[in-house]
């Protein structure tokens, strides 16, 4: 990394953990986004993901509590329909446009039945031209399972990916958000999801540093620790809270400047509960949100597809990202 790509992850990764403020993510690929137009009736063309988007992306006010966007490939090379790029929408607001640049998952030969991640070819130059569109930091999720495991195998697979990933992104100026999603899939109790999150994050922390990744200019996505999604009891804001800064604490270098957790299917409401909770003592890191789900539910629910409903879907948008720029704070009320 030169002294110029050097500074400039230094400089968007405090940006996007400023107090406050986290990640709207909605970098859905084309196929998932489909699924969430399905779910409002709409039909998966490009016309309606822009729509969808420019609703987001333009929603008055979002700055102040949103500090980075993360897109679809298609929405960064996208402009509104009045002709206005979508990452100048988001820079108006000072929200740091991001990208994700992994090529999603695809079964793993020789492993229990899991799935490792693809997009390391190319991905130098795609992330050069990502940088040269706009872009200042990049997302590249892979996905470990408990109840497959998870092996040795598929674990070292996931970690060395995202160092990898990790080193060439900040060799192009892009801020990497390191983001081993550990998934709620299962009947586990949270001290085996305690378990997993710690060998999980130990070896992608051994990784990137054999990778020389700078970890001053990384931002980590990672799942709470929570009980399996079908365990016979469910944990508490408080609970979630001690699992996960536990686990965090014993794994994460206080050089990192931002946590950045994913909603991973916990409901809007919890997720900001859970996040309110772990931000009631002072922190190593910013601990914020880099939420999808947990922030669009409402907001599709809102627009149902109808020019006429933009500002209340905008609305409903403001009111997730307050709710957790609130949380993030510790202030949140319910
Ligand atoms: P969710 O918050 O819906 O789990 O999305 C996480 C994610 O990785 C999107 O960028």
């Amino acid at each position: 990394m030169n002294e110029r790509e050097h500074a400039s992850v230094c400089v968007h990764s405090k940006t996007i953990a400023s107090p406050g403020r986290g990640i709207l993510a909605i970098d859905e690929s084309n196929a998932t986004c489909g699924k969430r137009l399905a779910s409002i009736g709409l039909d998966n063309t490009e016309a309606n993901r822009q729509a969808y988007r420019q609703l987001l992306l333009t929603t008055p006010g979002l700055g102040q509590y949103i500090s980075g966007s993360i897109l679809f490939e298609e929405t960064l090379f996208q402009s509104t329909t009045d002709g206005k790029k979508m990452v100048d929408c988001l820079r108006e607001q000072n929200i740091v446009p991001g990208i994700k640049v992994d090529k999603g998952l695809v079964p793993l030969p020789g492993s229990n039945n899991e799935s490792w991640c693809q997009g390391l070819d190319g991905l130098a130059s795609r992330s050069a031209e990502y940088y040269k569109q706009g872009a200042r930091f990049a997302k590249w999720r892979t996905v470990v399972s408990i109840p497959c495991g998870p092996s040795a195998l598929a674990v070292k697979e996931a970690a060395w990916g995202l160092a990898r990933y990790a080193a060439i992104s900040q060799d192009n100026g892009l801020v990497p958000i390191v983001e081993p999603e550990i998934l709620l899939d299962g009947d586990h109790s949270i001290d085996t999801t305690l378990e997993v999150a710690e060998r999980v994050w130990a070896e992608v922390f051994y990784y990137l540093a054999e990778n020389n990744v700078m970890f001053e200019g990384i931002l980590l996505k990672p799942s709470m620790v929570t009980p399996g999604a079908d365990h016979k009891e469910k944990a508490d804001p408080e609970t979630i809270a001690k699992y996960t800064l536990t686990m965090l604490k014993r794994r994460v270098p206080p050089a990192v400047p931002g946590i950045m957790f994913l909603s991973g299917g916990q409901s809007e409401m919890e997720a900001t509960l859970n996040l309110h909770a772990m931000n009631q003592s002072p922190n190593p890191w910013h601990v914020s949100f880099s939420y999808a789900r947990a922030l669009q539910n409402s907001v599709l629910k809102a627009w149902q597809g109808r020019s006429e409903n933009v500002e209340a879907g905008q609305k409903a948008l403001l009111a997730r990202a307050k709710a957790n720029s609130l949380a993030q704070l510790g202030k949140y009320s319910a």
